[in-house]
C-alpha cells in the first residue's frame, strides 16, 4: 500500500518510518526543502532515541523516502497522513493554517479515492471540516474519506511508543476507511495492543482528554509538592504512596518546574477554548494552566532565592535545557522562562544540554549566556546550580568536583534528582520541590 505522511516533524517522521517498518510503503513530505534534503542524505533533523536505526533500515529496504512534491505523492496513495503542526494561535484557538494548507493541496492534487488521515492534534469537529474543505476544493470529482487517528508518542520515546502503543484510535463514519487503516496497523494485533473504533467526535476528543488528564496530574502534584514544603511532608513518600493505590497509580506523579513541550501547554489550552465554546466550561483544565503557569514563576523564585543576595553579577548554571530528556525540543520549555529571567534581573548564565544547545540558541540568543559543552564547565564558577530538565547523566555527577569548581555551593534541584539528605551531608545548600522542610530538619 502507498502512503504519504504530510510533514516531517516529531509525529510525521516517525509515523513515516514506522509505517515503512509495518511494510507499507512511505514518502515523507514537507515543504522545507532543506529539511527534506538532509532526510535525504541520511541526517535526522532533531534528537530523537532510536529514529534513524528505523529510517535507514526502511530507506535502505526501499520502503521509505522524502519529497517536497506533495502533489506527486499524494496522487499515488490510497492514504495520506497529515502530520503537519497545529500550534496555539495565541489566543487560546488552535492554529489550523498548515492543515488548511495541506487541504488544499490533497483537492488538487487527488485523482481516485483517497483515505486523509488526521494525526495531527485537532479541535473536536476539524476532521469533518477537513472532509468538506477537501471536497469543496476537489479538482476531479473523487471520494475521499477522513479518519482521525491521533497520535500519543512521547518525544524521547517515540519510536518505542509509535511501534508498541498503548491503544490505536481510530475514528470515522467510513466503514471502508477504517478497514483500510485497521489493515495498515496490522502488525499491531499480533503484539495484542488495543484498538478503539469510534466515530470522528470521539477520537478527536479522546486525545484532549488524555493530555488534559495527564497535564491535571502534573499541577496536581506540583501543587501538593509546594504544600508539603511549607507543612514539612515529603512529596516523594506522598506521591510513591498515592501512586501504590491502583486506581490511582504511580505514572505522571513527579513535581517538577511546571510541563513544558509542544503538546501539554497548547492542548490544555485548546480544550478550555474547547469547553467555553460549547457552554460547557472545563474548570478542572482552566485550573491546571493556571497552576502550571504559577508553577513556572515559583520555581525562578526558588532560584532567585537560592542567590544569597540580588542576582546582578551572579551567575547561574543551568543543566538541562530541552523541555524534557532525551530530546532536542525545546518547545515552551521551563528552561526558557528561567534563563529568560535570569537574564533580566541581571544574573549570567552557564547552560549546558546533551542536545537541545542549538535549538535553546536559536530561540534564546547568546546575550549573557555561555554554552557550556559539559555540565561541568557550565558548574564552572556558578554561584548556584540549576538542574531543569532531568537528563541521567546529571543523576551521577561527580558532587565533590562540582562542589570544588562552584563559587559557591547552592544546588536547586527542580526535578527532585538528588537526594536532600546526602546533598546536605555534602556541604551543599540544596532546594528542591516539595522536599524542603525534610531536608532542614533531618538528623545531621
Ligand atoms: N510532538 C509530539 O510529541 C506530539 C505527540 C502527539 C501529537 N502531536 C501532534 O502532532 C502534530 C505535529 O506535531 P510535531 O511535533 O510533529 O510538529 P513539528 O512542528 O515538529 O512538525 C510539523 C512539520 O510539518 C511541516 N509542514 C507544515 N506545513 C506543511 C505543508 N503545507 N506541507 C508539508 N509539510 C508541512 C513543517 O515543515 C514541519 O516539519 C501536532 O498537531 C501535534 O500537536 C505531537
Amino acid at each position: 500500500m502507498n502512503i504519504t505522511v504530510i510533514g516531517t516533524g516529531y509525529v510525521g517522521l516517525v509515523a513515516g518510518a514506522g509505517l515503512a517498518d509495518f511494510g507499507m510503503h512511505v514518502v515523507c513530505v514537507d515543504k522545507i526543502e532543506e529539511k527534506i534534503d538532509s532526510l535525504k542524505r541520511g541526517e535526522i533533523p532533531f534528537y530523537e532515541p532510536g529514529l534513524r536505526e528505523l529510517v535507514e533500515r526502511n530507506v535502505a529496504q526501499g520502503r521509505l523516502s522524502f519529497s517536497t512534491d506533495l502533489e506527486d505523492s499524494v496522487r499515488n496513495s490510497l492514504v495520506v497522513f497529515i502530520a503537519v503542526g497545529t500550534p496555539s494561535d495565541g489566543r487560546g484557538g488552535v492554529d489550523l493554517s498548515a492543515v488548511e494548507a495541506v487541504c488544499r493541496q490533497i483537492a488538487s492534487a487527488v485523482e481516485d479515492y483517497t483515505v486523509v488521515v488526521t494525526k495531527s492534534t485537532v479541535p473536536v469537529g476539524t476532521n469533518r471540516w477537513i472532509k468538506s474543505t477537501i471536497q469543496e476544493q476537489l479538482a476531479k470529482q473523487v471520494e475521499i474519506d477522513v479518519v482521525s487517528n491521533p497520535e500519543f508518542l512521547r518525544e524521547g520515546s517515540a519510536v518505542e511508543d509509535f511501534m508498541r502503543p498503548n491503544r490505536v484510535v481510530i475514528g470515522s463514519d467510513s466503514p471502508k476507511a477504517l478497514a483500510i487503516v485497521k489493515d495498515i496497523y496490522r502488525p499491531l494485533y499480533l503484539i495484542e495492543t488495543p484498538f478503539v473504533i469510534t466515530n470522528l467526535e470521539t477520537a478527536e476528543m479522546i486525545k484532549y482528554a488524555s493530555n488534559a488528564f495527564l497535564a491535571t496530574k502534573i499541577s496536581f502534584i506540583n501543587e501538593i509538592a509546594n504544600l508539603c514544603d511549607m507543612v514539612g511532608a515529603d512529596v516523594h513518600m506522598v506521591a510513591k504512596s498515592m501512586g501504590l493505590d491502583r486506581r490511582i497509580g504511580p505514572k505522571f506523579l513527579h513535581p517538577g518546574p511546571g510541563f513544558g513541550g509542544s503538546c501539554f501547554p497548547k492542548d490544555t489550552e485548546a480544550m478550555a477554548r474547547i469547553g467555553r465554546d460549547h457552554d460547557s466550561p472545563l474548570t478542572i483544565v482552566e485550573a491546571v494552566i493556571e497552576v502550571n503557569a504559577r508553577q513556572k514563576r515559583l520555581m525562578v523564585e526558588k532560584v532567585v532565592s537560592a542567590l544569597d543576595s540580588a542576582p546582578d553579577n551572579k551567575t547561574v548554571a543551568v543543566l538541562g535545557l530541552s523541555f524534557k530528556p532525551n530530546t532536542s525540543d525545546i518547545r515552551e520549555a521551563p528552561s526558557i522562562i528561567l534563563v529568560k529571567e535570569l537574564l533580566a534581573r541581571g544574573a549570567r548564565v552557564r547552560a549546558y544540554d546533551p542536545v537541545a544547545i542549538d535549538e535553546f540558541r536559536r530561540e534564546v540568543g547568546d546575550e549573557g549566556i555561555t554554552y557550556a559543552s559539559t555540565a561541568y564547565e557550565a558548574i564552572e564558577g556558578s554561584h548556584c546550580l540549576a538542574v531543569v530538565t532531568e537528563w541521567n547523566e546529571f543523576r551521577n555527577l561527580d558532587m565533590g568536583r562540582v562542589k570544588e569548581l562552584m563559587a559557591s555551593p547552592v544546588v536547586v534541584d527542580l526535578r527532585n534528582i538528588y537526594d536532600p539528605a546526602k546533598m546536605k551531608a555534602k556541604g551543599f545548600r540544596y532546594l528542591c520541590v516539595g522536599r524542603q522542610v525534610v531536608y532542614d530538619t533531618a538528623p545531621g
